[in-house]
């Protein structure tokens, strides 16, 4: 049996498993896996999924907070409701996404954000693993705006360059930070997950003043990739523009 085959079936498997149970994504194995092993939410938890589309992890999160629990889901697309979730249509980039999140909170206090969060894929990796390091770092951004001291966020990343320059900036904003590839990720696949446990009552000294995206930049400028902002409007997230230091 070739390796693509043992993969794909393993993949398969997490489907088949995913379906029987009633989830909607196979991905819902990967937020379960990581609560297995972090425990990051809790009974009564308000939860905020970022990139929630079409609903296998807000499932998972209704689940675990239980009855007393809130979860609040946000994506670009149209989500089917989900029994015990709110969702929002918006882009999470946008401050106005961000106000109509407060007003889904009826007053609590977000708890955890967790996001599976992806560009469109162009099928070219460096461009695919650009953008979305830069989404997940806004994501960060994002979630600093909701997780209280003492709470928790998790973002999917995919491998590759500047990728440690988010991690600092994470270290620098949580206690516990660590890695972590759920079995139900393809073994093939570059995504892993950043979990981000304890956030800090204030930001390290070395990130004061700084957004996550900042420092990310400022990671990709020591690396020798200029960045710029895309001068371009576009509908769709745009990632950093990685230049030849060289070109003009
Ligand atoms: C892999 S899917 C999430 C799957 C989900 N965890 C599940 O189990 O059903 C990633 C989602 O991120 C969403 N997304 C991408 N950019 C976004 C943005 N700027 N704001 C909100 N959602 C975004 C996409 O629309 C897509 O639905």
């Amino acid at each position: 049996m070739s390796k693509r085959w043992y993969q794909d079936n393993r993949r398969d498997a997490w489907r088949r498993i995913a379906r029987s149970k009633g989830y909607r994504t196979r991905s819902a194995y990967k937020l379960k896996q990581i609560q297995e092993r972090f425990a990051i939410i809790r009974s009564g938890d308000c939860v905020l999924d970022v990139g929630c589309h079409p609903g296998g992890w807000l499932q998972v999160a209704v689940e675990e907070s239980g009855e007393e629990g809130l979860v609040v889901g946000v994506d670009l697309l149209a989500t089917s409701p989900v029994e015990g979730a709110v969702v929002i249509i918006g882009d999470i980039t946008d401050d106005s996404t961000i106000e109509r999140i407060n007003e889904s909170l009826e007053g609590r206090e977000i708890n955890v954000v967790v996001s599976d969060i992806s560009p469109n894929l162009t099928g070219r990796y460096d461009t695919d693993q650009t953008i979305s390091l830069e989404l997940s770092t806004l994501v960060l951004d994002a979630a600093m705006r909701f997780v209280p001291a003492g709470g928790s966020f998790v973002t999917k990343i995919f491998q590759g360059i500047g990728i440690e320059g988010l991690v600092e900036a994470a270290k620098d904003r949580f206690s516990n930070v660590q890695r972590f590839s759920p079995t139900a990720s393809r073994s093939s696949s570059s995504e892993t997950y950043l979990v981000c446990q304890n956030r800090l009552p204030r930001v390290r000294a070395a990130a004061r003043g700084k957004t996550a995206l900042e420092q990310v930049n400022e990671h990709l400028g020591r690396l020798g990739i200029l960045v710029e902002e895309a001068e371009e409007e576009e509908e769709t997230v745009v990632g950093f523009r990685r230049l030849n230091k060289d070109s003009d």
